[in-house]
């Protein structure tokens, strides 16, 4: 299994593309589920969850052209309507094709996902949607077998808490139900937004994507289109964060700096300048200190759980002590005794870390062990004295494209090593 091994000391500095988002992807391919017309993505990103889903894809019959940074999928007949264990419990996201199977052949048969190392994550919030629009569901053996025999029928649907999976899945199903669906308690993440643009494109009519209140008057038939995916907010938190953590200056590039909206101002709280210009976003920190700052995770627009673990790493070289308060996951905090490992103090109670700052971290032999973790113990390790091998990688390969080669033109002395 690979490994990545890094040098630290050495200040960023350069400039980093940001890829197409993962998470908007990964919605935006089960789409062509939806259409027997080619869908093709562009500004894709090269990542193992994007190719798994690719995989998973071939198996309902979609034919899918894989070019440089494009995609193509085209699902002119479904051939099965079964996704099974071994293609969905490896990634969360996989679940998501039970909508649009069921909304395009009036069955599906998909293997429940399971808990990950976050936490429970259940899909409750799915498949009351989906019976909300009139599907009848059983669950049997570990999987969800569900069927609508005249199809699926529009219907108001309040979720009793924020969920993107479950707002992006009852988009995908309802654009093709019989009358309107209204999603009361939606989503706002840009992704939803990416999502509802792509499939408007393809002929639904969805409004509201973005805002709590989401519309869809669903139509008979879609077509296919080309789409280029939104740039990785999730991404280009994680290097900004680095630039602040590790000191220097690195330039952004293909970057929605608006999805970013609650980094930002606590970026510059903790002493890192960031400047903004059009198309890119310029993260500096030059030997000044890094000052403490209290931060917790929400739905977007709130900061996002998904930096939570980066914003940590910068956190350990603060000087004085900050809270950081995870709110969406209940087990996220797999990082902190790695981070400890490095010499950080940290202290986890509940859904509370309490991260009194050092003066250095030193390396050592770590482990990844979720994909923004491991991006958290990259940056430590950047930030740090001495060698860090980060283990487990195959965490980051889901969902970071070429990290070691965007930080290495950074001046980060990094390197992938196979065992
Ligand atoms: C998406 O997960 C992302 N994944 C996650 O990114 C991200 O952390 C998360 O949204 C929050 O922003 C993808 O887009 C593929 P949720 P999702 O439904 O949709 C609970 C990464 O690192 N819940 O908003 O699964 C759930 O357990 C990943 O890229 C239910 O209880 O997140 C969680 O506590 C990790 N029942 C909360 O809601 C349900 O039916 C929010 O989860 C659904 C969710």
């Amino acid at each position: 299994m690979d490994k990545i091994v890094i040098e630290g000391g050495t200040p960023l500095s350069g400039q980093i593309s940001i890829s197409g988002a993962k998470n908007s992807a990964l919605k935006l391919m089960v789409a062509c589920l939806l259409t027997d017309e080619p869908l093709e993505l562009t500004n894709m990103p090269n990542l193992r969850d994007t190719r798994f889903l690719g995989h998973l894809l071939e198996n309902f019959g979609v034919k899918v052209t894989d070019g440089v940074g494009n995609l193509t999928m085209h699902a002119k007949t479904l051939t099965s309507t079964t996704a099974p264990y071994d293609l969905v419990r490896k990634m969360r996201a996989s679940f998501n094709v039970l909508g649009p199977v069921l909304a395009r052949a009036h069955k599906a048969k998909v293997s429940l996902p399971g808990g990950c190392a976050i936490g429970a994550r259940p899909v409750d919030l799915h498949l009351n949607a989906l019976k909300a629009m009139g599907a009848e569901i059983e669950l049997s053996e570990g999987y969800v077998i569900a069927s609508a025999s005249g199809g699926l029928k529009g219907a108001e649907i309040t979720f009793p808490f924020i969920s993107v999976g479950a707002t992006e899945h009852s988009m995908l199903a309802a654009v093709l139900a019989k009358g309107e669906t209204v999603l009361n308690n939606a989503a706002r993440e840009p992704e939803i937004v990416d999502l509802a643009n792509c499939l408007n494109a393809m002929g639904a009519k969805i409004s509201g994507a973005g805002r709590s209140e989401v519309t869809i008057q669903g139509v008979k038939k879609l077509g296919g289109t080309k789409f280029a995916v939104v740039p990785d907010r999730i991404e280009a938190g994680t290097y900004a964060l680095a630039a602040a953590t590790v000191g220097g200056a690195v330039r952004l590039v293909n970057v929605r700096s608006d999805h970013l909206g609650s980094l930002w101002p606590l970026i510059a709280q903790a002493g890192a300048k960031v400047t903004m210009d059009e198309n890119s976003v310029l993260v500096e920190r030059h030997g000044t200190p890094i000052h403490p700052v209290d931060v917790e995770t929400q739905a977007y627009p709130g900061f996002p759980t998904d930096l939570q673990a980066q914003f940590m790493a910068m956190m350990c070289l603060a000087d004085g002590v900050s809270i950081i308060r995870e709110n969406i996951f209940e087990n996220r905090f797999m990082h902190c005794p790695e981070l400890s490992r490095m010499g950080a103090n940290i202290t986890v109670s509940g859904r509370e870390a309490i991260i009194r700052g050092v003066p250095k971290l030193k390396g050592a032999q770590v482990m990844a062990t979720d994909l923004r973790a491991s991006a958290s113990l990259i940056a430590a390790g950047m930030a740090a004295e001495g060698t860090t091998e980060v283990g487990r990688v195959y965490h980051l390969d889901r969902g970071f494209e070429q990290i070691e080669v965007k930080l290495g033109n950074c001046g980060a002395r990094i390197k992938r090593v196979k065992e």
